[in-house]
């Protein structure tokens, strides 16, 4: 059945909400996939038939036979990476000749800017971040101060190779300064000129496309990467990530008008996880920690790095989605938590014996407030792969209401697993 909507996927928390597998089963009435932000900081796996598919830039819907997936203009592109991921799916057989579109309007993330966020992590020394390290933040700094370099100026390899040649000099001073080796500009433009060829194809104009397909009515999703709690103006920064993650995204992300976006699905994780530096109030420490860590797989699928984890924080969860303007609400790794004895849920903030919204909050407060809990009992059986609301235990399902409630926002789909049928459909389909 045909949804005839414009919808996004968006993460609630600080990313790996889970938002790749909910991407993929949605992405089963959609005639489009977009991706419209973010980069190749972004993870999102897919396992269907036994098989997993890691995607860091190739929208997670693309593994539906049916299903265009477009990279649109938001989005900082490592050739690497992506040629990469487009051979990962060829080898599986799957043909994205006419399958995938990328926008000639992409930043390209550039050798240089790699080196550069490892080189400005290495001086930040014990105040550090915890980036990718897949050089974001100084590709879309070199966006914004007019230094950056796009698929466009690729197209044209003689303009190409003067930019690439103009900005590598620029950076390599740069990386001298910092104690870093400059890059070899030969060894690097032979490089591109082979990924140039393989990316080329897929080139074109993707609000063109995207524009048609909205005037057919067909079915778009949009695939938010990262998490509200990462925004670059919504977060507490500069523990960020170096784009907008909030559903206005979409517009700048891939020309699309707000008005057009009928459905925005926020994904929430049944607790938290962070990978990286910065605040996360209700983070756990020592055996409960490490149970939900080992439990939940929670290893940054780009990095490897462990995740911090902790209890729901509702409070931040409320924020996330009014500022995106959230309409239904997914919850993902509910099984995760099976077998505590009890389960707690942050209600509200304290800060100095009052109360403190998370909106009103940068860093320092967020490093030194108290976090508010309800506390839940547990339960002891396992859940994975359950279909039915009414087979969850009944503190799991008073732990749902409770989630629905406080957020005022009905769950429309609840992930028990992380295969493609594991899950809890909630009346109508999304
Ligand atoms: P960057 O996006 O690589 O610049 O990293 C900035 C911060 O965002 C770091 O704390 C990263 O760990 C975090 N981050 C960026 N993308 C994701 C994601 O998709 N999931 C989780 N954390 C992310």
């Amino acid at each position: 059945m045909k949804t005839n909507l414009v919808s996004v996927v968006i993460g609630t928390q600080w990313g790996d909400e889970g938002k790749g597998k909910i991407v993929d089963l949605l992405s089963e009435t959609v005639d489009f996939v977009v991706r419209f932000h973010g980069g190749n900081n972004a993870g999102h796996t897919v396992i269907t038939g036994g098989k997993k598919y890691p995607f860091h830039l190739i929208p997670s819907g693309i593994l539906h036979p049916k299903v265009i997936g477009v990279i649109a203009n938001g989005v900082v592109l490592d050739l690497a990476v992506l040629v990469s991921e487009i051979k990962m799916l060829e080898d599986s057989g799957i043909k994205l000749k006419g399958k995938l579109f990328i926008s000639d309007r992409c930043h390209l993330i550039m050798p240089y800017h790699r080196a550069l966020d490892l080189a400005y992590e290495n001086v930040r020394g014990k105040d550090k971040l915890g980036t990718t390290g897949r050089g974001i933040g100084p590709c879309l700094s070199d966006k914004v101060s007019y230094n950056g370099i796009r698929i466009y100026e690729l197209i044209n390899w003689t303009l190409f190779i003067e930019k690439f040649t103009f900005q590598t000099n620029l950076k390599n001073k740069i990386l001298e300064a910092l104690g870093v080796e400059a890059l070899n500009i030969d060894q690097e433009l032979q490089q591109f000129s082979k990924l140039r060829e393989i990316i080329l194809p897929f080139v074109t104009d993707t609000f063109l496309v995207l524009q048609k397909a909205l005037t057919q009515k067909r079915a778009i999703l949009f695939e938010g990467a990262h998490g509200i709690m990462l925004d670059i103006d919504f977060s507490p920064y500069p523990f960020s990530t170096g784009s907008n993650v909030i559903t206005g995204a979409v517009n700048t992300g891939a020309g699309i008008p707000i008005q057009a976006v009928s459905k925005v699905i926020g994904v929430v994780k049944a607790y938290t996880s962070r990978v990286g530096e910065g605040p996360l109030p209700t983070q756990l420490a020592g055996e409960l920690a490490d149970q939900i860590r080992e439990k939940g797989k929670e290893y940054g699928t780009t990095t490897g790095r462990p995740r911090r984890v902790g209890w729901l924080d509702l409070e931040a969860t409320k924020f996330a989605c009014s500022v995106s303007g959230v309409t239904d609400i997914v919850i993902t790794k509910i099984d995760i938590l099976s077998d505590l004895k009890e389960i707690k849920v942050c209600v509200g903030y304290k800060l100095g014996g009052k109360s403190i919204p998370y909106s009103s909050c940068g860093y320092t407060e967020l490093a030194k407030l108290t976090p508010v809990y309800k506390t839940f009992l547990g339960w002891k059986e396992e859940i994975a792969g359950v279909t039915e609301f009414k087979k969850l235990p009944k503190n799991c399902q008073a732990y749902l209401k409770f989630i629905e409630n406080f957020l005022g926002i009905p769950i429309k789909l609840i992930s028990t697993g992380p295969a493609r049928e594991e899950y809890i459909q909630v009346g109508p389909k999304l």
